[in-house]
């Protein structure tokens, strides 16, 4: 039995299907999970049935398929709850934007939205449909939507799609949704390329108070470094999240503390950090904090007001220079000079690896590109969602953390 496998078997999945030409997918998606020990019970829409037969499902997971809200098989006519309770993940590969639309606004008027609507597990989404409708603004709000509520988004992908068109919204490959899907199926540091390894990371800004009702802050909105948390904890890692204050949902299977200032940031990184394999700083911290913050809030005077400012610790410098470290990357955000200030920022840090970005082409959004800078040279990771470039961020911290068998990466 593989290593996968033995993680995996007994788990129960409720795999969902909607009305989309890349149903043909969740055949072989099936037959993956099926083959890995997994039980899975499969439901699928009306429109579903369109596409591919209940039949197939049906022969592939070696279990009946259900379809009908009402169905008879499920005493009291309890289908949309019974049908999810035992199950230790619901994954609907494909969703199509109208199921999405559906779950966002909290609908339930058929098998497969009550049962995500009464769900107690996990709920993981692989959409699949045209370019168009993927960047359509009600579909990215409701994608907005859905992640804000804990559902996680798997892809989609960009290629040819059905309809001859080409872009974003084609669903990612059945082994690709299995690899995500089973790593966080298996619990945490189970499966994946950092199975078994502790990865720290800092988001967000920090806030240094100057009185009770107002600080000093920045507008990092701490969506890169969610994204890195959950790209490392998709990878099987057990991550540890040290967060400034944000307005974004834990990513599943992370654990977060939430902390202030810099020094609230640097106390908690220090406390935790001599387990950990792998500390990713992508918190945007504070360089200086206000000295004799005041009790009560200052009131309007005449004059100017002036600050005194003292600086603030540098919390991966100071996890750099621990004698016994983990593998440390740092995150650059400069408005100029990108390439010279982070290479420059690296070296000064004392670290092996470091993704720089713009902050005007970063602070807030949901995309981002980076650089990142090691000792190999510079490699290009162009525009793209943020999860999608914490993946690759990730991918490359597995490369460079491979022991080397004498070939030297290629940079770009
Ligand atoms: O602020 P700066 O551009 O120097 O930040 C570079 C890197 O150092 C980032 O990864 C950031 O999270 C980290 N940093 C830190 N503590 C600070 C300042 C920055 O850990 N006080």
């Amino acid at each position: 039995m593989s290593g996968i496998s033995a993680t995996l078997e007994g788990k129960r999945l409720l795999l969902g299907l909607t009305g989309g030409v890349a149903a043909y997918k969740a055949a072989e998606l099936t037959r993956l999970f099926v083959k890995a020990g997994v039980d899975v019970r499969v439901v699928m829409t009306d429109a579903a049935t369109r596409f591919i037969g209940t039949a197939t499902m049906q022969a592939l997971s070696g279990q009946p398929v259900f379809t009908d809200l009402w169905d008879a098989r499920i005493p009291d006519h309890m289908a949309h709850i019974e049908l999810s309770r035992d199950r230790d993940l619901i994954l609907v590969a494909p969703a199509t934007a109208d199921f999405m639309a559906r779950v966002a606004g909290g609908m339930a008027d058929d098998l497969l939205t009550t049962l995500c609507s009464a769900r107690r597990c996990p709920l993981l989404v692989a959409p699949a449909m045209n370019v168009e409708m993927w960047s359509n603004p009600a579909n990215l709000r409701n994608v907005e939507l859905l992640q804000r509520d804990g559902v996680t988004i798997l892809g989609p992908a960009v290629g040819d799609q059905a309809c001859g068109e080409t872009g974003l919204g084609r669903m990612l490959e059945p082994e690709q949704v299995f690899e995500l899907v089973a790593t966080q199926l298996a619990g945490p540091g189970r499966t994946g390329a950092l199975a078994g390894k502790k990865v720290l990371v800092t988001a967000g800004p920090t806030f240094e108070p100057i009185d009770p009702v107002r600080g000093i802050t920045n507008i990092s909105s701490g969506k890169m470094g969610y994204a890195v948390a959950q790209a490392a904890a998709e990878a099987g890692a057990e991550v540890l999240l040290i967060s400034g204050s944000t307005a974004l949902a834990v990513p599943r299977g992370v654990r977060r503390i939430d902390v202030q200032t810099a020094q609230d940031m640097h106390s908690a990184v220090m406390k935790n950090v001599a387990k950990q394999d792998i500390f990713i700083a992508v918190a945007a911290v504070a360089d200086y904090h206000v000295v004799g913050r005041k009790e009560h809030k200052i009131k309007r005077g005449k004059g100017n007001l002036t600050l005194d400012l003292a600086p603030n610790p540098d919390i991966l410098g100071a996890v750099a220079a621990l004698a016994k470290r983990p593998f440390c990357v740092g995150f650059a955000a400069e408005t100029e000079n990108l390439r010279e200030y982070a290479q420059a920022k690296r070296l000064k840090k004392n670290i092996p690896l470091l993704a720089a970005n713009l902050a005007q082409h970063a602070f807030g959004k949901d995309d981002n590109a980076l650089t990142l800078f090691d000792d190999s040279g510079e490699h290009i990771l162009p525009r793209a969602s943020k999860i999608d470039l914490a993946r690759q961020l990730v991918a490359h911290i597995v490369e460079m953390l491979q022991p080397k068998r004498g070939v030297t990466r290629k940079s770009r």
